[in-house]
């Protein structure tokens, strides 16, 4: 399973990649938002710092665009910056008609906001690079979201369609698992979400429980 990371804050993403061998990016308007630069700053150094490696960044257009028309024109106009970029459209009815129009076109899209399995149908239908499922927001809300991501992976595994799955909005380690258990393809979560996923209390304990006995035993010679 490949791990994406939720962020447009270069240092986390560099650090991700390189002690934790993430897959790719995600970004979104409040990412970059709680970066504390501009759009364009932003998105320049997310294609120049990673312009050497095949490594998929997702990136938003402006969400008060909601013409298929002009999200075309802006998918393109964003795409253009780098071939790392994955440009996120909103599963509306105008949003699906870009997307279509962009896969024509060879621009990779990841279908974002997507909260249920006929919408994923349809993202899978028109062949879109990606299409992201949030299961944090409706589980915070007492939704249980293992029925949408099982449903999703039977009909992708049943047609046999090439866009991949991005569980999305991951809040824990628990979800991690559950996105693994069914087949998606992708996660992506926070910074913290990962580190959070890696550890365990019991693993520490235990390291200080053998430290323990390590000073109490007699080293001897090799
Ligand atoms: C995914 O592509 C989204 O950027 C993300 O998962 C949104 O969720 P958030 O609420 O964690 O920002």
């Amino acid at each position: 399973m490949k791990y994406f990371l939720d962020s447009a804050k270069i240092d986390e993403i560099k650090y991700a990649l390189e002690n934790w061998g993430i897959d790719g990016v995600t970004s979104n308007p409040k990412h970059i938002k709680s970066s504390g630069k501009s759009f364009y700053s932003v998105i320049k150094e997310f294609a120049e710092e990673f312009k050497d490696i095949n490594f998929p960044i997702s990136v938003e257009i402006n969400p008060h665009i909601v013409n298929s028309k002009e999200m075309v024109a802006s998918a393109k106009d964003i795409a253009k910056l780098s071939s790392n970029f994955v440009i996120k459209i909103p599963c509306t009815e105008q949003g699906l008609i870009a997307t279509k129009k962009l896969v024509e076109a060879k621009i990779k899209v990841n279908v974002t906001l997507v909260f249920t399995t006929s919408q994923a149908l349809q993202v899978g239908r028109i062949g879109a690079a990606y299409c992201s499922p949030f299961i944090g927001w409706q589980e915070n809300s007492g939704v249980d979201c293992e029925l949408l991501i099982s449903d999703i992976m039977l009909l992708y595994n049943n047609y046999d369609f090439a866009t991949e799955v991005i569980v999305a909005a991951v809040r824990n380690a628990k979800q991690i698992v559950e996105a693994g258990r069914f087949g998606a393809n992708i996660v992506t979560a926070g910074f913290q979400v990962y580190k959070d996923s890696f550890e365990h209390p019991f693993t520490d304990k235990g390291l200080k429980i053998f430290q323990d006995a390590w000073d109490d035993t007699e080293l001897g010679t090799l």
